[in-house]
């Protein structure tokens, strides 16, 4: 089984971002962390992230038929881009939408989310956690299917 971690744009500050919100963790200790639960789990795990929409997009279209699975946390774009709603609609690969904070406890703005709708499902509000719990998700999905 393989999946795709896809962080979209300014995740690559996690760290140094607005600590309070976001904690300490950088992007680079969660994507070892998954890689470790993935080895546990038996899942290939791979990782992108652009802080460009239509990079994002192509990564999403690319997976068709590399990945079975995407993790994606949109970042901002959650909240309005059409096109990365479109590009999720576009492939047949599940896509689990990922957030660090509660979107729905932030700002009004970040209440909606215009890729959701076409996501398998989303997690949101558990920090670094929320990532680990996607994959969960899929290992839970996907045990005793080969590689
Ligand atoms: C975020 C939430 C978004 O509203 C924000 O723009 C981000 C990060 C999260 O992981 O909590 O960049 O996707």
């Amino acid at each position: 089984v393989k999946v795709l971690v896809l962080h979209g744009p300014n995740l690559n500050r996690l760290g140094k971002r607005e600590t309070g919100v976001y904690g300490k963790v950088t992007l680079d200790e969660i994507n070892e962390r998954l890689v470790h639960k993935g080895k546990e789990w038996g899942l290939h795990v791979s990782f992108a992230q652009s802080n460009m929409e239509g990079e994002l997009i192509d990564y999403i279209h690319k997976a068709d038929g590399e990945f079975d699975y995407i993790i994606f946390n949109p970042g901002a774009y959650t909240h309005y881009s059409y096109a990365l709603r479109d590009a999720i609609a576009s492939v047949d690969v599940p896509v689990f939408e990922v957030h660090l904070s509660n979107i729905h406890a932030r700002e009004p703005f970040r209440h909606t989310s215009v890729t959701a709708p076409v996501c398998h499902g989303q997690i949101a509000g558990f920090g670094p956690l929320s990532y680990e719990l996607a994959l969960a998700a899929i290992h839970g999905l996907t045990e005793g299917e080969a590689d």
